[in-house]
């Protein structure tokens, strides 16, 4: 069953000691949740407003690009919009200074991807059953192949009525590929160049990433497994943090409302025992190269 690991961080940034860096990295890697219950990020006053509930938003998350330059999803004011891209810059900047104080194993191999803020309540939300993260399931990206990197996402509950955010973890990603690989069908030969022609993906979808979006439908589309597979709840409280590789780990948000989170990739290379990817146990099981 994954675990939950905690780590007494107080601060985004400054030196992280090296015993808590190799116990940190080794549970990672394991596929534990890394969870930091004193590494509150800190809304500021005149920033409370910003995290109510979007009227009229067509999209249930705001996201900025790894630049911090582009925010997509935000409704309101051009005033807003920027206050709204300062806040969430702030939290991408001190989640990126914190991964590569505590995961400094990995020195410069750690690529920022977006950062998304997440201001709307889980439960209750009507989404399709694919998009429906109330599910278990792995991480991938549809339009952003990663080709075998790995996913590693830091979250902040800011929620500010002090709820906690509610999520459900499941059984270990070998457990979980033994099940669902025997079933997984075979990418069509050619289809990756042709999404990619339609401009579907944004570079050629490796056979890894066909298995791990097929692994993601066929969990979170299995009625039966989502209510009997192995699993565990967690409550993640308003004020604290976590990190986790959500390509490994079996995860589904049920509740809450509020939440910061940075992405970031990271090449199975760089990794302490890289026998422990994704990549690497899906080609282990299919005995071929994956991407
Ligand atoms: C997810 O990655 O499935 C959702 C996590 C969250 O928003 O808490
Ligand atoms: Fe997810």
């Amino acid at each position: 069953m994954t675990e939950v690991v905690s780590l007494p961080l107080t601060a985004w940034s400054g030196e992280i000691e090296g015993g808590l860096r190799a116990r940190g990295v080794e549970a990672l890697e394991a596929g534990a949740v890394l969870a930091f219950p004193a590494l509150c990020f800190q809304v500021r006053d005149d920033e409370l407003d910003l995290l109510a509930p979007q009227v009229g938003a067509k999209s249930k998350n705001i996201s900025l690009s790894p630049g911090g330059d582009a925010l997509k999803g935000v409704e309101g004011d051009e005033a807003r919009a920027r206050r709204m891209q300062q806040m969430i810059g702030r939290f991408a900047d001190q989640a990126e200074a914190m991964a590569r104080s505590l995961l400094a194993p990995y020195a410069g191999a750690l690529q920022r991807a977006r950062t998304s803020f997440r201001p709307e309540e889980i439960a209750g939300r009507q989404t399709s059953w694919r998009k429906d993260d109330t599910r278990l399931h792995v991480d991938n990206f549809p339009s952003s192949p990663t080709r075998g990197k790995r996913i590693l996402r830091v979250f902040a509950n800011i929620n500010p009525a002090d709820e906690p955010r509610h999520w459900r973890l499941g059984e270990p990603f070998e457990r979980l590929a033994e099940r669902y690989v025997p079933a997984l069908p075979r990418p069509l030969w050619g289809s990756a160049q042709v999404l990619n022609a339609l401009g579907i993906t944004k570079a050629p979808r490796s056979a890894y990433d066909h298995y791990m979006l097929h692994l993601h439908d066929r969990m979170k589309a299995d009625q039966g497994y989502q209510r009997t597979a192995p699993q565990s709840t967690w409550e993640f409280a308003a004020g604290s943090a976590w990190m986790v590789f959500t390509d490994q780990v079996s995860h589904a948000a049920t509740q809450g409302k509020c939440a910061l989170e940075q992405t970031f990739l990271l090449p199975v290379q760089a990794m302490q025992d890289g026998e422990r990817a994704p990549l690497r146990v899906l080609e282990r099981l299919m005995a071929r190269k994956l991407a």
